[in-house]
């Protein structure tokens, strides 16, 4: 039986900034941020949006009404998580109308986490192949104002239908997972912003790929000829790059022609909106599928990496209904509006983050469906403009 991805929905918030205004405000070249991190344009997050709105924002787009039924489970893989014991699934579970027979949880392991989730689902589908598992991944990233990482902040969710039949991608049964004890990248609980030791963290993530991707090979006799495109994690554009380049060397066949091409079309989208962290691989998997060149029924390998750390390397096989599993990316991403340094960092210094009290937003009119309205009694308030 076929088990994988059977349709995927991208949510982002509707502001951003580019990263000429970024640098301009950082006194950098823009040609650093542009060509040698490799990113065009970040989300800007308002108060109003976190991983709750915008994981139900991914998910409302993803299901129809007839699937809303139809989902047994619903998990969300998140580093940014709201609170420390309840589920963020259970919230978003709410925005959604899933059914109240629903399993919800939340799971985490850095970015790597979405993908620990779609294997889960597929264990979950394998067992009931009736079965629809729904996975969001989503998550705001976030460093801090005139840190080094700042120019690899974004924020988005990517929501996932794992189905029997699937109409997008086929996983395949071997899969290579790879776990180490590193401190390359963490967020402390009393912390809003990530640490992280930066050049080490891009020679881990190189160190695992290297790993599972070898031992991926020697397990299946697979060789990148049997692939038509690698999808990578994408901290940064520049870092998929990196890990590209890093297997290819000096190679310049049509293989490595055509691996080259398709990491651009990888990257396309994910230029346009940053880090996602746990989104970001199937982020760049839509773009991937949008603007690359690939055909139905032939491979793709993906590359999942998450700090502290764990990597995972699993391929699927590109199915023929794939089109129209994908949504309208480009169409959201040209609908979003620039806004100013200041703005972004008035955005970024208003978040609710570890605050106590309890706090009221203005209602946004920006269009978006799901909002933060504020905390009340240390509770997160959630609303449905549509509905309240
Ligand atoms: P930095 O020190 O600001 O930048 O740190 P740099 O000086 O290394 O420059 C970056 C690149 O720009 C270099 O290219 C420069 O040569 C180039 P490279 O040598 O890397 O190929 N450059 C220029 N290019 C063109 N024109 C110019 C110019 N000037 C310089 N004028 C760093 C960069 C990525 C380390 C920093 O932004 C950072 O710490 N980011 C956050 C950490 C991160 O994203 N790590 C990635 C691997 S870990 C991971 O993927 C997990 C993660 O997603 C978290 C999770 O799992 O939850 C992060």
């Amino acid at each position: 039986m076929k088990i994988g991805i059977d349709k995927l929905a991208f949510a982002t918030t509707p502001y951003y900034l580019t990263m000429e205004d970024l640098a301009q405000g950082r006194g950098e070249d823009p040609n650093k941020y542009l060509i040698g991190i490799g990113q065009d344009r970040q989300a800007v997050v308002p108060p109003t949006q976190d991983v709750v709105t915008l994981a139900a924002a991914a998910g409302e787009k993803l299901l129809t009404n007839e699937e809303r039924d139809q989902v047994s489970t619903i998990i969300v893989a998140t580093e940014s998580g709201i609170d420390n014991s309840k589920a963020t699934a259970i919230y978003v579970k709410r925005l959604l109308k899933l059914n109240d027979f629903t399993r919800a949880v939340e799971i985490k392991e850095a970015c790597y986490s979405a993908t620990a989730a779609i294997q889960f689902a597929r264990g979950l589908v394998a067992l009931k192949p009736q079965e629809k598992v729904l996975v969001i991944a989503s998550d705001v990233a976030r460093y801090g104002l005139n840190t080094g990482g700042e120019v690899t902040q974004g924020a988005g969710a990517v929501a996932m239908l794992i189905t029997a039949n699937p109409r997008v991608l086929a996983i395949e049964e071997t899969s290579v997972a790879y776990a180490k004890d590193v401190m390359d990248f963490w967020r402390p609980l009393y912390s809003e912003e990530a640490m992280v030791d930066g050049k080490y963290s891009t020679n881990v993530y190189i160190d695992f790929f290297k790993q599972t991707w070898t031992r991926y090979q020697q397990l299946t006799g697979q060789t990148l000829a049997d692939f038509t495109a690698l999808a990578f994690h994408l901290p940064f554009t520049k870092m998929g790059k990196k890990a590209l380049e890093a297997e290819l060397g000096e190679r310049d066949d049509t293989i490595a022609t055509r691996m080259r091409a398709n990491l651009k079309a990888e990257q396309a989208a994910c230029r346009q909106v940053g880090n996602l962290y746990t989104g970001s691989l199937y982020l760049g998997l839509m773009s991937l599928l949008v603007n690359g060149d690939v055909q139905p029924g032939e491979r793709i390998g993906l590359f999942s990496y998450g700090s502290g750390s764990e990597g995972e390397f699993y391929a699927g096989i590109l199915q023929s209904g794939y089109q129209a599993g994908l949504g309208d990316l480009s169409e959201q991403l040209a609908a979003r509006k620039r806004v100013d340094l200041a703005t972004y960092e008035k955005n970024f210094n208003a978040q609710l983050g570890l605050k106590e009290e309890d706090v009221t937003f203005e209602t946004p009119t920006d269009g978006q469906r799901f909002i933060l309205a504020g905390q009340k009694n240390h509770q997160r308030q959630y609303v449905d403009l549509n509905e309240d």
